[in-house]
Order: C-alpha cells, then sequence, then structure tokens
C-alpha cells in the first residue's frame, strides 16, 4: 500500500472513495462541501440524512455515487466534538475508513480530515497510523488468505502537501507496532527464547544495532539465579537479548527499554488451572515485542539518542527440574528471593534484566510486562498501568503517551505494602497478598533498581483484544511500541 499526499480540494478528487471527516457539532455542507455534494448528485446529504448521522466520534456511513462521478463512494466518519478533538480520534476514523472502504473493494481512497491543534505532520502521522494498523492482516498460520483481492492499493491524504517526512516517521513507527503484534500473536511454537535470539539478529542487521546475546552460561557467571531459577524447567535455551542503538554523534541522554520475554506462561508447578486462561499466555512475550518493536522504530528513525533493548527471554514450564514452590533464588544483585508461586515468575526474569541495565549507567530505564492479572482487574484491559518513584520520568512517559494514543494510568509506589513480601529465610517473597498485586509486582521490581531513573509499566490488559474497535483487534495490539518511540524520541 501506498500513502500519498496532495493539495488537491476534495471537490474534485477522484478515486474509489473519498472519506470526509465531520465534527459533532458541524454538520453542515457549507463552502466546499456544498459543491462537492452537488457534483455528487445530493449524496452527501443523503448520507447524512438517511443515517441521522450526528457526527459521533466512532460512527460512519458509505454511500454509492451514481452516474458518472469521477468517485464510486463517498464516506462521512464522525470526529466527536471539534473542541474535544484528540489525535487518536482522528487515529480510530481513519482505521474505521479503512478498513469500510476495503469492506468495499476500493483500491483508491482519499481522506480528508481536519487538523489536530493545526499540526499537519501530526495529523498527518495519525492518519497513516490509523489506516495502516487497521489494515495489517496476520495471515501467517492460515493455509490460505481471506479476501486476497480485495486490498486497499493507495490512500491519498488531501491537504497534506508538506508532511511527507512525518508519514515517512509514521511508517517507520507502525512498522515497529506490527512487528510487535506478529511476535505476540504467534504462539509459542512459533515465537521461542531461540527464535526471539533469530529476530534480534535480523532485526540488529537491518537497523545497525549493536546486538550482544547471553547465553546460560553467561548468565550464570553473572548469577542471574532469578532468571534461570525460570528457565531451568524448559527444554529450550534461555537467551539474554541485548540490542543497543547508537546515535552517530554523542547522545544527551541514555535509556534503557526492558521487556518481559516469557515466551510460554504455564504457571510452573503452580500452574495455571482451568479457566485461567493458560491458552493465551503466548502473550506473555508481550513486553520484549514491544521492546523489538521500538527497536525496529528507532533503528530506522535515527534519533540523538542512546537506546539499550533488553529482555530475558525463556518459557515458564513444568519438569522434573522446575524450580519448586519454597525455593530460595539469588538474583544478580545478591538478593535473595524465595518463591512462593512459581507462576510470579515474569518479575524474577525482569529482576535479574533491571540489575543488567542499572550497570549500564544510563539516565532512565523503563520495563514493561504482562506481569499481572490484578493489574487488568484494577484498569480493565484498555489502560496499562504505569510506576514510578520518579515523578519527572513518569511525567515524560504520560507526555508520550498522549501523543501515541496509548492509555496509562499511574499507579502508587506504596512502600509500606512491600511488607506483604516479607520473608522469614530469604530477603523477599516473589508474591505477596492478592489485594494490590500489581502495586507488590512493582515494589518487588523497585529492589533490582539503585542507580537509574525507573518506570515500571504493566501491560497484561491492552497486550491483545477480543474486540475490533478502531485501528485495534481482534487480537494483539502491539500495545506500547508508540508510547516507547515517542518517550525515546523526547529525550533526543
Ligand atoms: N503472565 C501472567 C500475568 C498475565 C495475566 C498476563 C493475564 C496476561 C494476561 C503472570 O506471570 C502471572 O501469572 N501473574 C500472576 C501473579 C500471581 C501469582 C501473584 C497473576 O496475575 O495471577
Ligand atoms: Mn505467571
Ligand atoms: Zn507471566
Amino acid at each position: 500500500m501506498e500513502f500519498r499526499v496532495t493539495d488537491r480540494p476534495r471537490s474534485v478528487w477522484t478515486g474509489d472513495a473519498l472519506v470526509i471527516g465531520l465534527f459533532e457539532d458541524k454538520v453542515e455542507l457549507t463552502g466546499d462541501l456544498a459543491q462537492l455534494d452537488e457534483k455528487l448528485a445530493g449524496t452527501l446529504k443523503e448520507s447524512i440524512e438517511e443515517l441521522d448521522f450526528k457526527g459521533k466520534a466512532g460512527t460512519s456511513a458509505i454511500n454509492r455515487v451514481g452516474g458518472s462521478s469521477p468517485i464510486r463512494k463517498i464516506a462521512i466518519v464522525g470526529l466527536g466534538k471539534a473542541a474535544d478533538l484528540k489525535l487518536d480520534t482522528l487515529r480510530q476514523a481513519a482505521g474505521i475508513c479503512a478498513k469500510l472502504a476495503r469492506k468495499e473493494k476500493c483500491k483508491t481512497l482519499g481522506i480528508s480530515f481536519p487538523l489536530w491543534q493545526n499540526d499537519a505532520d501530526a495529523t498527518a502521522a495519525a492518519i497513516v497510523e490509523g489506516a495502516e494498523l487497521a489494515l495489517h492482516q496476520d495471515n501467517r498460520f492460515k493455509s490460505e488468505p481471506e479476501d486476497k483481492n480485495a486490498q486497499i492499493q493507495e490512500i491519498e491524504l488531501l491537504g497534506f502537501a508538506g508532511s511527507e517526512s512525518a508519514i515517512v516517521r509514521a511508517r517507520q513507527i507502525t512498522a515497529g507496532v506490527i512487528l510487535a503484534r506478529e511476535l505476540v500473536a504467534a504462539p509459542a511454537n512459533y515465537v521461542t527464547p531461540i527464535t526471539m535470539a533469530e529476530t534480534a539478529e535480523s532485526l540488529a542487521a537491518e537497523c545497525g544495532l549493536e546486538l550482544e546475546i547471553l547465553e546460560q552460561a553467561d548468565c550464570e557467571k553473572l548469577g542471574m539465579g532469578a532468571f534461570l531459577g525460570v528457565a531451568q524447567a524448559s527444554d529450550l535455551p534461555p537467551k539474554f537479548i541485548h540490542m543497543t542503538y547508537k546515535p552517530a554523534g554523542t547522545p544527551r541522554r541514555k535509556l534503557a527499554i526492558v521487556g518481559k520475554g516469557l515466551t510460554f506462561d504455564s504457571g510452573g508447578l503452580n500452574i495455571k488451572g482451568a479457566g485461567s486462561g493458560i491458552e493465551m499466555m503466548k502473550v506473555d512475550m508481550g513486553g520484549a515485542a514491544a521492546t523489538f518493536g521500538a527497536a525496529k522504530a528507532i533503528g530506522h528513525i535515527k534519533p540523538d539518542v542512546e537506546v539499550h533493548f533488553i529482555s530475558a527471554v525463556t518459557e515458564n514450564m513444568i519438569s522434573g527440574r522446575a524450580m519448586h514452590p519454597g525455593d530460595i533464588l539469588t538474583a544478580s544483585n545478591g538478593k535473595t528471593i524465595e518463591i512462593n508461586n512459581t507462576d510470579a515468575e515474569g518479575r524474577l526474569t525482569l529482576a535479574d534484566a533491571l540489575v543488567f541495565a542499572d550497570k549500564l549507567g544510563l539516565d532512565a530505564i523503563v520495563d514493561l510486562a504482562t506481569l499481572t492479572g490484578a493489574c487488568v482487574i484494577a484498569l480493565g484491559e484498555d489502560i496499562a498501568g504505569l510506576w514510578s518513584p520518579e515523578d519527572s520520568v513518569a511525567a515524560e512517559l504520560i507526555a508520550a503517551s498522549e501523543l501515541a494514543g496509548e492509555k496509562f494510568w499511574r499507579m502508587p509506589m506504596e512502600e509500606k505494602y512491600f511488607e506483604g513480601l516479607k520473608a522469614l529465610h530469604a530477603d523477599m517473597k516473589n508474591t505477596g497478598p492478592r489485594p494490590g498485586g500489581s502495586i507488590t509486582a512493582a515494589l518487588f521490581l523497585r529492589q533490582f533498581v539503585k542507580d537509574t531513573g525507573w518506570a515500571h509499566l504493566d501491560i497484561a490488559g491492552p497486550v491483545w483484544t477480543d474486540k475490533e474497535n478502531g485501528y485495534n483487534g481482534p487480537g494483539a495490539t502491539g500495545f506500547g511500541v508508540r508510547t516507547l518511540v515517542h518517550w525515546a524520541l523526547s529525550n533526543a
């Protein structure tokens, strides 16, 4: 698919389908829209009246244009109230229209949307992201792709001549999101620690990243007892993956992104039971997937900031070698952990990954993880949790997430709850009481970062969606990539 820009007015645009974005408080056919409607023999007016179209965000209508019109279909999409316009409303609207146009077998699509905050580049980027993410289909595991004829070939953005480079960047970001989606969507018999290491190798080659892969013996030498404790029941070798993007000049700041990389989480000997969603636990490398997606995007964008991409990748399995509930593990910072639940494995792998990142002498570390069901209970499936002891890091991430159109809610680092992790014989247990389970998980991770600004993102909810909404779903969302890229860019 191609994106193009044009300053050709919408009243003279030609192609299969033209989409007009309309605000809720301004569904009127005045000025050039009146002209256009006349050309279309009143089809625009008909669409609005027949469907009682009010311009509410997320609503849309598409109609055939009769006669010898230069366009085949005219679509309208609601953008909500003009005063409330958010970048993500445009992203969603572009996604809705793109899917609608594909369903109607349109090959060329023209999009005419108003500007968000007078910012043509940000608006163009949102349209491109929404359309491209909505149209992404994952047919890798189907013997025959569905609907192979109906593909949009060209999307033209009306009124955006001059935003070409914003569009290039948006596509670099969506390529990262799509990589993350495909890594998450592929099941655990396709995405393993070995294939994750292979993916890192090809990413490094594609984007000119430095790559270091620590094998089990290397991790043993570094004393990564927490990570290796989780890995020890798997028949597959663990892989500790570290990619680095270094800009040409001297970077002003150095960052790390650390992703939880469980290619499958059975729960271990505290095995997940019926109704636990165990068959969905291929998503448990969603943090690593977002880390890889961000690496791909940042590797192509090449901002002036150094970024380390880290994941301790393994599976949480059962076997005669599995860690026993009650075992005491020693992490690479010397802290000891009593495993009172083998299903709280993500924090163990992250512990050693965070110690590793902390030793690199960076300005900030962000980890992201499908860490707790408790976070999903707290915030639902659309919102990720954000924990950080530093207001500045939290504020940077919230600002980035707003540009990205990904929702986060800052959660408390309630130190007192650490009491719930007190152990009789070790420095801490790996799980506390059920109430506040996502908070104790964050407090646990905190024990492994000493010298660096840090934030933790729990993405267990938004990593996947069963519903279709806007440019996401059903399926893996690639959640986190866009926020991470904007965060890195804001540090360049
Ligand atoms: N991978 C799960 C968390 C998860 C839940 C991810 C839902 C995606 C969707 C994690 O390893 C886990 O099992 N957490 C336990 C922690 C508990 C044992 C303290 C949980 O949330 O139940
Ligand atoms: Mn688990
Ligand atoms: Zn897990």
